[in-house]
């Protein structure tokens, strides 16, 4: 996929090439036959599978004992190399035990184009469950974003192939797995994009052949528009940048009738200098390219929609704009007008994320939306408060926060809920507006949860802050280093199962 670049980009310059990575990767089930590594899960307990061609013991004395996470990669003369993997103990198998299994194989055999992975029996976890999790694994772990490294040594995945037993057919299981790891690669793949590369014009059209091609309806809503909306707060955010804001509406129906309509919300701040409350030049402020993670999750997700099969009818509306300083930016003191009327008094520049979510979860009220899930890099306190691992998730209706954890459980992206405490609010309490965007000193994820709240009203609503699990520093397991796509998945899982439930 490539776009109209601006004169110091090049034409061939391709905006989401971990789609066209995974496009180049054929996924099958059964026997492996060109393989050039050949996974093999083995358990701390029970047999060693024959195909190994070795015992427990000469395992151990390789140092090899089966702990989940673990791998031993065995060159063969002439053949494929066998890589053991942990499995760690027979009942305390899970699918965030292949998940992570399958990730571990593809990395230990990083050299090879084709990869296999055998399970042998009896595997306790779900034959489709253990199909998605091994494949959704192998391809998170094979990610990089190497589009504009001339040095990169990474190898591409070609073919994986997946042999467990009593799988059958199960063709859709492997599609699962597929469409679950492009949500996710689609989310790196945008938040990885170097701001130059990657402006709100430009997510907008992106998002439009997204949209051709996985099945949804893309509106986009440009600056005069946006000013005919009365939607102030993106607009005030926006003031300081020579590039357009873009809006973007997304629309998922499902082909049955819809078992009930979910909106979700992403912060799409393309870059965050702070705007004249100037962030400092350390490594955080070098992330901020990533401050469009919500949104590119959001986007991600809908990608997967249609092919996931999700019975909800789903809107997505994304808030993109860059925060930049310049003699135009708005300032400390500045009030904005929210869609809908609500005045706010802007306390500190940098607060901008919740200005723009503003505007987007009216317009969610105003549409009929059954329950909003937000998604945004909020605050730097979600990352002091729960570091890297795990996102803090807040809302105004217990069902659909646990709908957000059920998903994030079954996903393992991990999220712990915060308490939305009212007792706060007043901080955010002005003297010449509705309300102001910034807290006190302390609780800085629960007060920015608290603004969001009163554009919400009373539909059920979730929020999930991502400034900690935007990113990570190392390779993981299926993780890997730069953008995560954290929520991604979240948001694909929840969306499916509010079809069940709505
Ligand atoms: N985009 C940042 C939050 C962030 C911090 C994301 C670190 C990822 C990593 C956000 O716009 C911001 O600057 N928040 C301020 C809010 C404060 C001024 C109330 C913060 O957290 O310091
Ligand atoms: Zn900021
Ligand atoms: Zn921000």
């Amino acid at each position: 996929m490539t776009r109209s670049p601006n004169k110091l980009i090049p034409a061939d310059f391709r905006t989401v090439p971990g789609l066209d990575a995974l496009d180049a990767t054929s996924v099958h089930l059964g026997a492996p036959s060109d393989a050039e590594a050949i996974g093999i899960g083995i358990h701390t307990d029970g047999d060693v599978p024959d195909a190994v061609g070795f015992s427990r013991e000469q395992l151990a004395d390789a140092g090899f004992t089966g702990d989940a996470g673990s791998t031993l990669v065995m060159p063969q003369a002439g053949a494929a190399a066998l890589v053991a993997v942990g499995l760690g103990a027979r009942d305390e198998l899970s699918s965030d035990v292949l998940r992570d299994a399958a990730a571990n194989v593809v990395r230990a055999a990083a050299r090879s184009e084709k990869v296999a992975i055998r399970l042998f029996g009896p595997i306790a976890v779900e034959p489709d469950a253990v199909v998605r999790a091994l494949v959704e694994g192998a391809l998170l772990a094979r990610y990089r974003y190497t589009v504009l490294s001339n040095v990169s040594r990474h190898v591409a995945l070609k073919s994986l192939t997946v042999d467990v037993p009593g799988v059958g057919e199960a063709a859709d299981a492997v599609e699962q797995g597929v469409v679950g790891a492009r949500a996710a690669i689609v989310a790196r793949d945008l938040a990885n994009t170097p701001p130059g590369h990657l402006t709100a014009t430009d997510m907008g059209d992106i998002a439009v052949e997204l949209g051709s091609r996985f099945g949804f309806d893309v509106e986009l809503f440009d600056k005069q528009v946006l000013i005919d909306l009365g939607c102030g707060g993106l607009l005030g955010v926006n003031q300081g940048s020579t590039e357009e804001p873009r809006m973007i509406k997304l629309s998922y129906a499902p082909t049955g009738e819809a078992s009930g309509h979910l909106g979700l919300v992403g912060k799409g701040i393309m870059y965050d200098s702070g705007g004249i409350s100037l962030k400092p030049s350390d490594p955080m402020h070098l992330l901020m390219k990533m401050d469009m993670g919500g949104a590119a999750a959001v986007l991600g997700t809908f990608t997967a929609l249609r092919d996931a099969g999700v019975e909800a009818k789903v809107t997505g509306w994304l808030m993109c704009t860059d925060n930049m300083p310049s003699g135009t930016a708005y300032k400390l003191g500045d009030v904005l007008t929210a869609r809908g009327g609500t005045t706010i008094e802007v306390k500190n520049t940098d607060a901008e994320g919740r200005l723009v979510m503003s505007d987007a979860l009216v317009l969610a009220n105003e549409d009929g939306v059954d329950a909003i899930i937000d998604i945004a890099t909020l605050t730097g306190a979600a990352l002091v408060s729960l570091g890297g691992a795990t996102a803090p998730v807040f809302g105004n209706d217990q069902s659909t926060v646990d709908l957000v954890r059920a998903a994030s459980a079954a996903v393992d992206e991990p999220v712990w809920q915060l308490p939305l405490e009212k007792k706060y609010r007043k901080q955010l309490d002005s003297d010449i507006a509705d309300i102001a965007n910034l807290g006190g000193p302390f609780a800085g994820a629960t007060t920015a949860a608290l603004f969001l709240a009163h554009f919400v009203g009373e539909t059920p609503w979730a929020h999930l802050d991502i400034a900690g699990t935007m990113q990570t520093e190392k390779d993981d397991s299926w993780r890997t280093a730069g953008a995560t796509g954290f929520g991604a998945r979240i948001l694909l899982e929840a969306a499916r199962n509010f079809a069940a439930k709505a």
